[in-house]
């Protein structure tokens, strides 16, 4: 269940060319089940149009305080007060400056001031406006409000010039607002969640590398329902072809050392590790510092593979850390995860069919703790995931409370 579904948005758009890419955002939002309704000030009709987004979220949108439809000013202030959360995006210099100011002077800013719901701010303009001390001093005073403010990116503006000023893309801004959702309602708030992602890439020599078919999928899909329940999520990711999560700390390693040692880092004050990489468990004893060469009249080469470190058996001593680990199997499953659960000093392992589910679009779990045994059939990763993660929980809490 998307926890977008349901939820009720105000989404403040003010007048900067990045007005265009909050018309996406509004209908990827309705698309998610979000009753969106739109107000726009005065300078953002000159960008794009009530029409726009009236058509993209089947509501009316709001421009003016003297031109409310039929329930008036007290209802516009509700607007406010009985949504879920606010979102300005893009927000302008000004209009950040006039929320700072505490200024009601027109529906947006008056809806901001007497709204309790949580705000997310993002921020777009020219870099140099961006920079300044007045717009800086003004997100911060923001942020000591508890606005959560989305970084703008940086880059090529509309008006040919590079810098920090971009409003992020819609996907971002979307993965900022569940984060935010989460972070008020979810069951994981105020936890830290760490998942490992995808496979490891040993090196040979400077091209080539021993590597595993591991898509990193449901890792990502792992940490982003985690962020969407309200933790504070670190993702640490072999190479994979995914696009990391918005509102998520992702740290990109190769080698199942690199990874380790992220990892050491990662978990310092988390509460739980979801270990979903493949690490691969040898690596070439020395990777060349040149590239191999094939030898004419040579029928091969020897490559020798040394252990790698367990790294989540590295972590048997934390105690405070709830250890998820994964035994992908191709031979007597349950059996082999049930002895993994104890010799890697876990609280819960996820077993399946390495065959059937690495680099596949679905898979079947079954859940092994020391109170027993729990399947879930087969599903798209993303829906797996979602159901895994619930399970997850569910065993965090009473393993919690013990
Ligand atoms: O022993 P095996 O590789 O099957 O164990 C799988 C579980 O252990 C996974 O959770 C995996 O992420 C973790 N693992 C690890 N370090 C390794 C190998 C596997 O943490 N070197």
């Amino acid at each position: 269940m998307d926890i977008l579904s349901g939820k009720r948005i105000v989404l403040g758009v003010c007048g900067s060319i990045a007005a265009y890419k909050v018309a996406q955002f509004a209908r990827d939002l309705a698309l998610a089940g979000v009753q969106v309704d739109v107000i726009l000030t005065e300078a953002a009709e000159r960008f794009v149009g009530a029409a726009t987004f009236q058509a993209l979220t089947g509501r009316p949108v709001l421009t003016s305080m003297w031109a409310l439809p039929e329930d008036g000013v007290v209802g516009h202030v509700a607007l406010g007060t009985s949504a879920d959360a606010v979102v300005v995006a893009p927000a302008t210099a000004n209009t950040i400056a006039r929320i700072a100011a505490g200024l009601s002077d027109d529906l947006l800013t008056t809806t901001l001031l007497a709204t309790r719901a949580p705000v997310l701010l993002a921020p777009a303009m020219n870099p140099q406006m961006y920079a300044h001390p007045a717009t800086q001093t003004n997100l911060a005073t923001l942020r000591a409000r508890g606005y959560t403010i989305v970084e703008p990116g940086e880059g090529r503006m509309a008006e040919h010039v590079s810098g920090k000023g971009r409003l992020p893309e819609p996907f971002t801004l979307a993965g900022e607002l569940r984060a935010l959702l989460g972070r008020v309602h979810g069951p994981l708030r105020g936890r830290r969640v760490v998942v490992s992602a995808g496979g490891t890439r040993e090196p040979i020599d400077p091209v080539r590398y021993v590597g595993n078919r591991a898509s990193g999928q449901m890792g990502y899909e792992l940490a982003a329902q985690a962020r969407d329940l309200g933790a504070a999520v670190t993702l640490v990711s072999g190479p994979t072809a995914l696009v990391a999560p918005a509102a998520i700390t992702t740290v990109q390693v190769e080698t199942a050392l690199e990874m380790r040692e992220a990892l050491h880092a990662a978990v310092a004050g988390a509460d739980i590790l979801i270990m979903n990489a493949a690490v691969a468990d040898f690596r070439p004893e020395a990777a060349t510092e040149h590239k191999i060469k094939k030898q004419p009249g040579t029928t091969g080469i020897t490559l020798t593979l040394v252990t790698n470190p367990d790294i989540i058996a590295g972590f048997a001593g934390h105690h405070d850390l709830f250890k998820v680990g994964f035994a992908a199997e191709t031979d007597d499953l349950l059996a082999n995860a049930q002895a993994k659960l104890a010799r890697k000093g876990l609280d819960l392992i996820v077993a399946n069919d390495a065959v059937a589910s690495i680099g596949q679009p679905s898979i079947a779990m079954t859940l092994i703790d020391r109170d027993g045994m729990t399947s879930l059939a087969r599903q798209p990763k993303a829906a797996a995931a979602a159901t895994l993660l619930t399970e997850i929980v569910a065993r965090y809490v009473r393993w919690k409370s013990r």
